[in-house]
This record gives C-alpha cells, sequence and structure tokens, in this order.
C-alpha cells in the first residue's frame, strides 16, 4: 500500500515540476510543440497569463474586499462597490541588489497577510495583487519567493535555507567549508561547460546567475537550481492554486557596444510563459519555454526543439547583469582550474571584454521575427542587459500594459547618498513622449529637486491621481494606473547601503528588512492611523472615476494628504537627513548615534578596473 501511494505521489510529483529534459543546466532537445513559437505583440496580452490573472482575480478581488473592510474606510460599501468593478493591483520591486532585494522584502511582508505582526496595516494587498514586477535586485527577491514556492519572507527567515549571505557569492561556503567551496566552484564550472559542449553560446551571466543560485534557489526542486527553469514555476502547485500574483522579470536589450537610454532601451519582459517586448523595436513575443531553440521567423529551423534554456537563476542573472563583473573579483589563486580556465575564456571573448553587463541569448529567438527589420531581429544573437541600465529602476512598464488600476512602486533606487530621487518614475514618464514609448501613459510627475525638498522621497506619494488631468497623454484616460510612490528611507535602519555591498549578516539582513516593513506601513502605522484607508482610497479610485462615482470626505483628505498637487519646488535645498514627516535639516529623529547601520557601505566592484 504504502509503495503504491509513493509510486502515485512521485508521479503527481513529476507532472507538476517539469525541469530541465536533461536534469541539469545544460538544455536539451525535446520534439517540437507544432506551429510558431514566437507571435506579434500586437495580438495583446499573452493567453495564458489572462487565464492565469483571471482564475486568480476572483481570490484576488476577495483578499481585496477583506482589505478595504479592515481599512477603516468610512462612507463606504465595499460589497456593493464592487460588485460594480473589478479595481486591480499590480507591484513593481526595483533595482539596487541587497539594498533592493531586502527593503523589498519587507515591503512585500508589509502587504502579506501571513507576516506575524502587531501592526498589520496594508496585510492582505499582496494577495489582492494581479502582478509582481521586478528588476535587478528586486529579480532576486521576486524570482527566488516563487522559485520557492511563493514563501512568506518570515517563513523564508525561519527555515533559513536561502538569502544566507553573510558570505558573498563568490565564497558562497567559505574557508570554513573549503571542501564544500571547491564542490560548488567545480559544479558551477561543469554546469556552464556542459551548456556550451551542447552548443550554446555562453556568457559571464551564466557563470555568475549560477553562483548567485547557489544564495536564492537553495530550496527549489533541484539542488541550487541548476535544473529549475522559469517556466516551470507556472507548474509548480502554488501557481496552479493561483496564489502568486504573475511574476514579471525585467531586462534591456542592448546590443554590444552601444549604449541605451529610456528613449531607445528595448524593455523586455520574462514571464514563465514569455519573454519579449512590446516595444517597436521588436513588438514580439517567444515562448519562454522554448528559448533555445532555433527559430526563423517564429519557425524551428530544425526537426527538434529546445527546452531547459530558460534556467530560473539565468533569467535572475540576466535581470542583474550589472552584477556579472563580480565573477571577476574571484581571487584567481585557489580557484580549481577547471573554474579558472573558464574564467579566462569568458573574459577574453571580445564581447565579454567590453561589454561585461551583457547576458548572450544564442540562438535569437526573434531572427527574423515578424519579418521585421531591426537590428533585433537581423541578429544571430540577443544580448540582454541588467533592466536599470535604461534608468528605469523601477519596472513599471508591464504594468502600464497591462492597466491595472493601481501599483505600488517601491523604490529602493541610489540616486543620492544611496537614496532614490524619483529618477526612476522620471525616465518612465518621459519616455512616453519617445517612439519606444508607444504612447503608454504614465502619470505627470516633477524632477528630482522637488521630489527631494517637498518630502516625496521621504513619505508615500500618490501620482496620477485625478484622470481627468490625463487628457493630453491619452485618450484612455481611465486605464493609466494610480501610482503609490513609496521610496527607500531610514526608520530604523540605514537602509541606503551600496548596491555593490554583497554580504549581509542576520543582524544587517534584520535590520533591512524590518525598515522595509516601517516604510511600507508608515512606520507600522503609528505615523497615520488612516493609512490604511487612503491606500484602500488610491486603489478603488480609477473605478470610481470609471463609474462616475463621488470620493468620501475621508478620501478626499488622504488625497490632499498624499497626492502631489502638482507644484514645482524651486526654493532653497532643505537637506539630506529624514525626520518621521519629511526631510529635515537637523536629523534630530534619524541620525548616525540613533539609528545603526550607517558604516554598512558595501566594497565598490565598480572600481575595479578589469
Ligand atoms: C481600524 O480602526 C480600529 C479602531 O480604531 C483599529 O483598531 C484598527 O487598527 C484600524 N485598522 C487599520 C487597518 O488601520
Ligand atoms: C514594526 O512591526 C514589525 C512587525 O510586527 C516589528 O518587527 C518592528 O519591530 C516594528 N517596528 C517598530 C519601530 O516598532
Ligand atoms: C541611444 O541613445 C544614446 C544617446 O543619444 C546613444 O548614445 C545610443 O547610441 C543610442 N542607442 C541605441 C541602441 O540606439
Ligand atoms: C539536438 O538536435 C539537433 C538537431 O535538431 C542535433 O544537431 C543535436 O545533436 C541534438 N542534440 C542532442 C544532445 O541530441
Ligand atoms: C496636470 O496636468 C498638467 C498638464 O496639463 C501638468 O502640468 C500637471 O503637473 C498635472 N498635475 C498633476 C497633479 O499631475
Ligand atoms: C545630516 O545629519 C548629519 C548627522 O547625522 C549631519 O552631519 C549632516 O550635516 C546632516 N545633513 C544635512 C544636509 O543637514
Ligand atoms: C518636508 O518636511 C520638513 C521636515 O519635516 C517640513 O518642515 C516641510 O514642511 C515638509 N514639506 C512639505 C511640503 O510638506
Ligand atoms: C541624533 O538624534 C538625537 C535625537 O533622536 C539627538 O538627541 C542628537 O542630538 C542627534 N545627533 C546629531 C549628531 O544630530
Ligand atoms: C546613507 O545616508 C546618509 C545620509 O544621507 C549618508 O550620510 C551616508 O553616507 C549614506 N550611506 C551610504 C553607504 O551611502
Amino acid at each position: 500500500m504504502k509503495i503504491i501511494l509513493l509510486v502515485i505521489l512521485s508521479a503527481i510529483f513529476k507532472s507538476t515540476v517539469a525541469l530541465s529534459p536533461t536534469n541539469g543546466y545544460q538544455p536539451g532537445n525535446v520534439s517540437c510543440p507544432g506551429g510558431q513559437l514566437t507571435r506579434s505583440a500586437s495580438d495583446g496580452i499573452n493567453s495564458d497569463e489572462q487565464s492565469y490573472v483571471d482564475a486568480r482575480y476572483t481570490a484576488a478581488k476577495q483578499a481585496l474586499g477583506d482589505f478595504l473592510k479592515k481599512s477603516n474606510l468610512s462612507d463606504f460599501d465595499v460589497d456593493s462597490f464592487l460588485s460594480n468593478a473589478n479595481p486591480s493591483l499590480g507591484i513593481a520591486v526595483s533595482g539596487g541588489g541587497f539594498r533592493s532585494m531586502f527593503t523589498g522584502a519587507g515591503e512585500l511582508a508589509a502587504l502579506d497577510s501571513r507576516t506575524k505582526s502587531d501592526s498589520p496595516v496594508l496585510a492582505g494587498l499582496l494577495q489582492s495583487a494581479s502582478y509582481l514586477s521586478a528588476l535587478s535586485g528586486g529579480a532576486w527577491l521576486v524570482g527566488s519567493l516563487v522559485s520557492n514556492g511563493f514563501e512568506s519572507v518570515d517563513d523564508v527567515i525561519s527555515q533559513g535555507q536561502i538569502w544566507d549571505i553573510d558570505r558573498s557569492l563568490i565564497d558562497n561556503f567559505g574557508i570554513t567549508s573549503p571542501i564544500k567551496q571547491t564542490e560548488e566552484w567545480i559544479n558551477v564550472a561543469q554546469d556552464v561547460n556542459a551548456k556550451r559542449n551542447a552548443g550554446f553560446d555562453v556568457s559571464l551571466t551564466d557563470l555568475y546567475a549560477r553562483l548567485l543560485s547557489y544564495q536564492l534557489l537553495t530550496t527549489s526542486p533541484q539542488q541550487d537550481g541548476n535544473a529549475f527553469l522559469w517556466s516551470d514555476v507556472a507548474s509548480s502547485s502554488s501557481f496552479q492554486n493561483h496564489q502568486v500574483p504573475f511574476p514579471i522579470l525585467v531586462s534591456d536589450g542592448r546590443a554590444p557596444d552601444s549604449i541605451v537610454i529610456n528613449s531607445n532601451s528595448t524593455v523586455f519582459e520574462l514571464t514563465p510563459y514569455e519573454v519579449g517586448s512590446w516595444d517597436p523595436t521588436l513588438n514580439s513575443f517567444v515562448e519562454t519555454k522554448y528559448l533555445g531553440t532555433s527559430l526563423d521567423n517564429g519557425s524551428p529551423t530544425e526537426s527538434q526543439c529546445v527546452n531547459g534554456f530558460d534556467n530560473a537563476g539565468f533569467f535572475m542573472g540576466t535581470s542583474s547583469s550589472l552584477f556579472n563583473q563580480v565573477v571577476s573579483t574571484l581571487s584567481q589563486t585557489g580557484l580549481p582550474s577547471i573554474l579558472q580556465d573558464l574564467i579566462n575564456t569568458l573574459l577574453v571573448n571580445p564581447i565579454a571584454n567590453t561589454n561585461i553587463d551583457i547576458a548572450a541569448y544564442n540562438p535569437n529567438p526573434f531572427y527574423k521575427s515578424q519579418n521585421q527589420d531591426t537590428t533585433i531581429s537581423k541578429a544571430n544573437t540577443l544580448y540582454l542587459a541588467d533592466g536599470g541600465e535604461d534608468g528605469q529602476n523601477v519596472p513599471l512598464s508591464p504594468l502600464l500594459y497591462r492597466k491595472v488600476s493601481a501599483i505600488f512602486a517601491f523604490d529602493n533606487s541610489n540616486d543620492v547618498s544611496n537614496w532614490p530621487d524619483g529618477s526612476a518614475l522620471i525616465k518612465t514618464y518621459e519616455r512616453q513622449f519617445s517612439s519606444q514609448g508607444n504612447g503608454i501613459a504614465f502619470p505627470y510627475v516633477p524632477d528630482q529637486y522637488t521630489f527631494r525638498n517637498l518630502n516625496l522621497t521621504s513619505r508615500p506619494t500618490f501620482f496620477g491621481c485625478d484622470a481627468q488631468n490625463l487628457t493630453s497623454l491619452t485618450d484612455n484616460i481611465y486605464d493609466v494606473p494610480l501610482v503609490i510612490y513609496i521610496a527607500n528611507r531610514p526608520f530604523t535602519y540605514w537602509s541606503n547601503t551600496s548596491t555593490f555591498k554583497l554580504t549581509y549578516d542576520d543582524t544587517e539582513r534584520q535590520g533591512m528588512i524590518a525598515n522595509g516593513y516601517e516604510v511600507a506601513t508608515r512606520l507600522n502605522g503609528t505615523l497615520d492611523d488612516e493609512w490604511a484607508a487612503c491606500v484602500g482610497c488610491a486603489i478603488i479610485r480609477r473605478e470610481q472615476e470609471r463609474n462616475g462615482i463621488e470620493q468620501s470626505d475621508q478620501c478626499k483628505k488622504c488625497f490632499e494628504n498624499y497626492c502631489w498637487d502638482g507644484t514645482i519646488y524651486t526654493g532653497e535645498p532643505l537637506g539630506e537627513n529624514f525626520s518621521d514627516e519629511g526631510l529635515t535639516n537637523d536629523a534630530s529623529e534619524f541620525n548616525s548615534t540613533n539609528v545603526d547601520g550607517i558604516n554598512d557601505g558595501g566594497t565598490s566592484v565598480l572600481k575595479r578596473k578589469l
């Protein structure tokens, strides 16, 4: 009896977790599914994605209703409102290395109904969200959570299996476990060599991503994630049960030796179903699972197709390819020769030599796609780089195309002293006026000087509060999300650690996560006991406007408090320190003597000359 049960269970396990056909890092042949493997972006949202989001929305809407009922909205009947309206929510987590990953972890924990907390101010909003987009350090957070069964941040920390980074990814086990460390190095080198021997170009991203996976994918079905695919996320049980906001990682298309800025980058979306871009320079998507297949205008050129290219760690590494360079900081002495040889080979590659941040996707899935005569469709290799390289460091673009009602924009960028100054939003705002912007509207935002001096980075700020004010940007004013902008700032921890700080001990990590939680909850609800209600007002706003429903007096007051009102600041600078309420000159509330972590700046590997 027991044996039969085991057989059945293992059959179920096998059928739900696909994993790479080779059971290793290298892709392998599978039979082709038939038909085109690419499609035009003009067809709209991917149909599998749409079915997933629709199926999840039933539960998400229920969770949103529960949140709104608990949020102390006055003069508002939640049930009757929701019977005629479908507000939807997206969450975007910025880049910024482990600073963003851990601050973001605290922010997601604040929205998560599973988090144990005495002040569950915004709890339930993660369960209400339809989409979760992330790039670079944010992609480490979202990528590792969804690859590990969408565990809560609390569980990740208490189980202690992943995110253990008191040593950096280049010496994960360190001198205390030299045998395990050597084993890791050899395994990583063998993985990357196996991919190359299977006929695929490899780049530093492969090597870096395998090292990263030892910190982020340790508990995923395959040891250290070497056979765990981004497309496998779709067959995980949390996803099958629609518990996961649809995850989207972001990366920038960047041809070698070219520079991208926000008006000419190609913003790539990497979902468990598809990889591609809405931008005019591509306007195509390919099935994630079949990446690695040689395609000509979307049709396989060989009798066999390929699976296993879309390794989840490789995707996280692609989105954060700025960190490829850490590989070059590996001390060459003491490395096993197989790894040393691999590094040397990768570094002398002429493209890698001058474009160390680039991930090679070869064969290019978009070769001759849509018969478009663009740089991307003409190339044999598709080159992807860190999603933040075009300055749009908060991955908003995917959420704009999906027309959500409201977006949590968690900005943990390093603009000034490793604090954000609104630049990420400004880039996305400006992009709509370029041809790459495709006419996708984003609300008005002010300049960086105003962001900082009107305290828009020291407390949450709403943008696009009044759809009627967007008519000069678009005709479809109700499709433009209201943006709930939440910038990193210190409450109980100096969370402006360097982007390239690669080691955090448990105390530092906890300091960052707790501070992120406080940033999202407005210091655990103590700064504004109506914060939950005000967030509720923001989420329901577009649907109210669409249906011609007047805001309550309470929501009007919230909007006076939190909406940017169009003011541009031109006065004297107010200084760089933070108080509870906003920027202040004297640092009386938060300074090096009463907030931990001020000296936790990381080593800057960027300064290292190759
Ligand atoms: C709603 O109000 C009650 C009573 O004032 C308070 O205990 C509770 O914390 C509030 N809920 C939120 C989410 O702010
Ligand atoms: C805020 O709440 C979290 C979760 O309950 C807690 O860990 C943290 O210590 C609180 N912060 C402050 C400043 O009280
Ligand atoms: C993007 O614009 C920048 C600045 O004008 C330019 O240097 C770069 O070559 C452009 N890149 C591409 C890919 O067009
Ligand atoms: C995979 O298929 C291609 C042709 O489609 C063939 O050249 C290659 O040898 C096959 N690889 C393996 C490992 O069977
Ligand atoms: C309203 O629209 C005008 C342009 O018509 C813009 O300058 C202003 O910043 C907008 N106000 C807000 C609060 O978005
Ligand atoms: C910020 O506070 C520090 C003390 O922690 C002080 O040395 C510095 O001058 C302050 N900066 C500004 C701009 O007020
Ligand atoms: C910004 O914060 C400072 C310090 O708390 C305060 O003096 C100032 O009035 C705030 N500015 C605005 C526009 O709220
Ligand atoms: C730091 O803040 C405390 C109040 O929290 C204040 O007493 C102290 O003077 C401040 N120190 C500096 C250097 O500003
Ligand atoms: C963190 O912010 C403070 C205040 O702006 C600044 O003095 C300090 O240098 C910053 N730390 C890092 C590591 O950038």
